[in-house]
């Protein structure tokens, strides 16, 4: 039995955050709300991990049988270390973000890259099969991103990075996955010509350099789609001028809000209120 909806008692599941620092987080709003929403009984919090207590903190899971457990900076890949089994799209990111226990045995997820595509196609009805996609950046989140649009099936992927070695070396692991080709940033320009959907991957633009470019947006034309994982500020310098140029723009909040769906249906086998939680989380950054 559950306990009345809305009220902490004896049968309430327990589910939490662990990062560092983890005071910014706004997942334990979004979580309650949605957990109120749809009258689970559970309550969710942010805890303070520090990498030297990691391990013991997930033995807390185990211990305290908490149901679920979200994983953020700089515990993402760490963390993998102490679970007993990972999810095959983790396994290729290389980091997880979502913990699900059950009885004891905990798998470890990675809901962030299904997020940002479902995010996607939910906020601009784009059509990903057979899409060009260019991803600019090759770090954690590209990765992510980058895994979830090949399962997409899109004709092609090409990922530019500063740094054109790791552009390289991601394209070689999707490669099983799609046709894929890693470039540097200045090899941006002759991809652009068929490419349906650009995603900025980067840090580039984010407050407080909100001045900034990932990349420039003279070669964008119209009908494409623009889109930046960034969400402070919520329409990037990047979004604006991609939305001058006639592209359709799609910033990172609904990333956000859709990695929490994930992990929250992955708890709780309730479809997530994905309306409530982006109102919940909007609210608490105005
Ligand atoms: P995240 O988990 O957010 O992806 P990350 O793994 O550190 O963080 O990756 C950061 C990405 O942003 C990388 O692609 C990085 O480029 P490099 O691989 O060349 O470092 C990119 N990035 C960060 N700052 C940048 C800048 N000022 N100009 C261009 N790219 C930048």
């Amino acid at each position: 039995g559950l306990g009345d909806q809305g009220r902490l008692d004896s049968y309430t599941q327990m589910f939490g955050v662990f990062g560092d620092p983890v005071r910014h987080s706004r997942s334990p709003v979004m979580m309650n709300r949605a957990f109120q929403a749809t009258g689970v009984n559970g309550a969710y919090a942010a805890f303070h991990v520090k990498p030297a207590e990691l391990k013991q903190a997930v033995e807390g899971i185990r211990a305290l049988g908490f149901r679920g457990v979200n994983v953020t900076i700089p515990h993402k890949v760490e963390v993998m270390n102490y679970l007993d089994e990972i999810d095959e799209g983790a396994r290729f990111i290389g980091a997880v973000n979502t913990i699900v226990n059950e009885n004891g045995m905990l798998t470890g997820y990675n809901t962030d890259g299904i997020g940002y595509v479902r995010s996607l196609k939910e906020e601009t009805g784009i059509t990903l099969k057979g899409s060009r996609i260019v991803i600019i950046g090759a770090g954690g989140a590209a990765k992510g991103v980058a895994y979830a649009l090949a399962k997409e099936s899109p004709e092609r992927i090409v990922i530019v990075n500063r740094t054109e070695e790791k552009a390289r070396e991601l394209a070689d692991n999707l490669s099983a996955l799609v046709d894929a080709e890693g470039m540097g940033l200045a090899a941006l320009e002759n991809s652009k010509e068929s490419c349906t959907l650009v995603v900025n991957t980067t840090s580039v633009g984010m407050f407080p350099d909100i001045g900034e470019l990932p990349a420039p947006t003279s070669w964008l034309k119209p009908g494409m789609t623009v889109s930046d994982l960034i969400y402070n500020p919520l329409e990037t310098r990047w979004l604006k001028e991609a939305a001058e140029a006639g592209c359709v723009t799609h910033g990172g909040l609904g990333m956000f809000i859709y990695q929490g769906a994930f992990a929250f249906e992955y708890w709780t086998g309730i479809e997530a209120p994905a309306a409530v939680m982006r109102e919940t989380v909007l609210a608490s950054l105005l």
